[in-house]
């Protein structure tokens, strides 16, 4: 069975967190798109050219330790913005979409760009504020030392930078469920996206 879930949104609106989940919940599949661009900007950060570190991505890239940093955040939202590190990147991840027993891609641009016929399009949103209280846990929880106003300087600095783009920029595709997480526990998240895939599953 071929099946695919994109999902997209804003950095820290919870995708992460409700892509993992569901793709564990019905078994399919999962790549975090975000990672082909971190591991491109690491290594543009180490002095690579931007196209070629994303022509010849390994494995160990895609497994640094370093990725979540906000210095590779920042790299990742740059090299997103030219048009032939997104080309060097598509046919990766459209492979990974048709592979058998489905799967769920998240990121800025796969109901956009990516996967258009994907089976399930949702968009995680949630506000700014809330979305850079989550990443500011999340980073000071990991050790990093961070502060609310830079986490939330380099949330918005980042999502204007990937909406402003001329090349695949972040936008909810017009068919695609908008699932506003502002307000909502984890737990409700998941549940929607939930809900909207297994509406869908009836049909396949
Ligand atoms: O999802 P993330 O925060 O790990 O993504 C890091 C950066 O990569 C993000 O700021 C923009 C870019 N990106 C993109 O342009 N297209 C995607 N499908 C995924 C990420």
């Amino acid at each position: 069975m071929n099946f695919t879930v994109a999902i997209d949104g804003p950095a820290a609106a919870g995708k992460g967190t409700v892509s993992k989940r569901v793709a564990a919940e019905f078994g399919f599949a999962h790549l975090d798109t975000g990672l082909l661009y971190r591991a491109t900007g690491a290594r543009v950060l180490a002095g690579a050219d931007p196209v070629e570190a994303a022509k010849s991505l390994t494995p160990d890239d895609m497994a640094r330790d370093d990725l979540r940093t906000t210095a590779v955040a920042q790299a990742a939202s740059k090299v997103a913005a030219l048009p032939e590190v997104r080309a060097a990147l598509v046919q990766f991840q459209r492979d990974f979409a048709r592979r058998e027993g489905g799967a769920v891609l998240d990121g800025r641009d796969i109901g956009t760009v990516i996967c258009v016929d994907a089976d399930v399009k949702l968009f995680v949103t949630a506000s700014d504020r809330v979305r850079a209280e989550r990443r500011y846990l999340e980073l000071s929880g990991n050790g990093h030392d961070v502060t609310r106003e830079g986490v939330l300087h380099d949330l918005q600095v980042r999502d204007a930078r990937d909406s402003e783009r001329e090349a695949a920029p972040l936008a909810a595709a017009a068919d695609a469920v908008v699932i506003d997480t502002s307000d909502m526990s984890i737990e409700a998240a998941v549940a929607a996206a939930t809900d909207e895939i297994r509406a869908r599953l009836k049909h396949v």
